[in-house]
């Protein structure tokens, strides 16, 4: 079995693929799956890099099969499984071992997928698509009228942000790094984009507001943003910190909420937002139907195969990478 996997914490180098005749074994609440695709994620690089060590959250271990989304025929289930049989098409997120050939999978993060969706769209569509969707539906309260500034618009989880709250009738203002990002967000339905690394775009959020700020920010960033986001929002707006990708704010006072006007601020996890079964199923269903009915939309710009995926993770490091990457296994 061909697979891509780490025994240490570092960068790109530590990063190992092996082809052997052993395939996983199942536990009772397990099935084990031929996998057919796997979603590349900016999360599999942050496992890669040690970052989900001390996590309560993803409880990651050592050896680890990276990739933690993914879609496959089912093989097998534990005696305990009963919601899905061999040969059912399934897909699966936050299940670490997507990267290989077959990965055992606990049942109930399974989610059954519909004929009008293929292997590679599963794979590419669930763990960001259920990641907007929680953020949209269920920290957000986007209604028509309000208004919400979504950073790294151009980013995978940002575009599907951008149409979500579009479908919610919001104002929606982005942010990138380059003007080709600024011509992504816009081109997936941001109403206006600003270059943020300057750290002057609430400035710019503001003159767009008439001076009062977004209802809503969302933000992957963190470090180089979560100031200026605080600066963008209305009183008692509502920040998401949903991501870390320039670093950690670690020295922030809750009085600064205060300061800048009573503001909200969540720092969520999808893993508390799929907390059962049925609610992950719900999430994949609006994901793949929305997808059926050319709602939404997810380019997968680029594939890889097992022995190649490192080379995705240092395109999404170094930010060139604009869509959405798969393994085809
Ligand atoms: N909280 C949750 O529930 C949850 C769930 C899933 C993912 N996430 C997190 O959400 C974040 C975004 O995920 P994604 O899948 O949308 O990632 P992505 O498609 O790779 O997009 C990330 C964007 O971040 C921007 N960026 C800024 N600084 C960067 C840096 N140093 N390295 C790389 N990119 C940088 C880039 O846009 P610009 O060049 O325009 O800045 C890039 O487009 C990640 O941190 C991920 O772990 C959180």
């Amino acid at each position: 079995m061909k697979s891509v996997f780490i025994t240490e914490y570092g960068g790109p180098e530590v990063v190992q693929f092996s082809s052997s005749s052993t395939i996983p074994k199942i536990t009772p609440e397990k099935i084990l799956v031929k996998v057919f695709a796997a979603g590349i994620n900016f999360m599999d690089i942050h496992t890669r890099q040690g970052k989900y060590v001390n996590s309560r959250t993803y409880d990651v271990e050592l050896p680890c099969t990276l990739g933690m989304e993914g879609a496959g025929e089912v093989v097998e289930v534990g005696k305990g499984v009963s919601q899905v049989k061999p040969g059912d098409r399934v897909a699966w997120c936050i299940a670490w071992g997507s990267y290989a050939e077959y990965a055992t999978v606990p049942a109930s993060q399974v989610v059954k997928i519909p004929d009008t969706i293929s292997y590679e769209q599963a794979a590419a569509s669930l763990f960001q698509g259920c990641t907007a969707h929680y953020l949209v539906n269920d920290v957000s309260n986007l209604t028509p009228g309000s208004s919400c500034l979504i950073h790294a618009g151009s980013g995978n989880i940002g575009r599907l942000l951008i149409q979500l709250a579009k479908t919610r009738g919001a104002r929606v203002l982005a942010t990138a790094s380059t003007q080709e990002k600024i011509a992504v967000a816009k081109r997936y339905g941001a109403d206006d984009a600003f270059l943020y690394q300057h750290g002057n775009f609430h400035q710019e959020v503001l003159a767009a507001t008439e001076g009062l700020g977004v209802d809503t920010v969302f933000d992957s960033l963190g470090l180089q943003t979560l100031r200026s986001s605080f600066l963008s929002t209305r009183k008692k707006g509502l920040i998401i910190n949903y991501g870390n990708v320039s670093g950690s704010v670690k020295n922030l006072d809750p009085l600064e909420l205060g300061e800048h006007g009573s503001l909200f601020l969540t720092r969520p996890r999808l893993a508390d937002y799929m907390d059962s079964q049925k609610t992950i199923q719900r999430r994949a269903d609006d994901i793949f139907n929305l997808l059926a009915d050319n709602k939404l939309k997810i380019e997968i710009v680029a594939k890889y195969r097992l022995e190649n995926v490192v080379k995705a993770h240092e395109l999404i490091e170094n930010r060139t990478l604009i869509g959405k990457a798969v393994v085809a296994i």
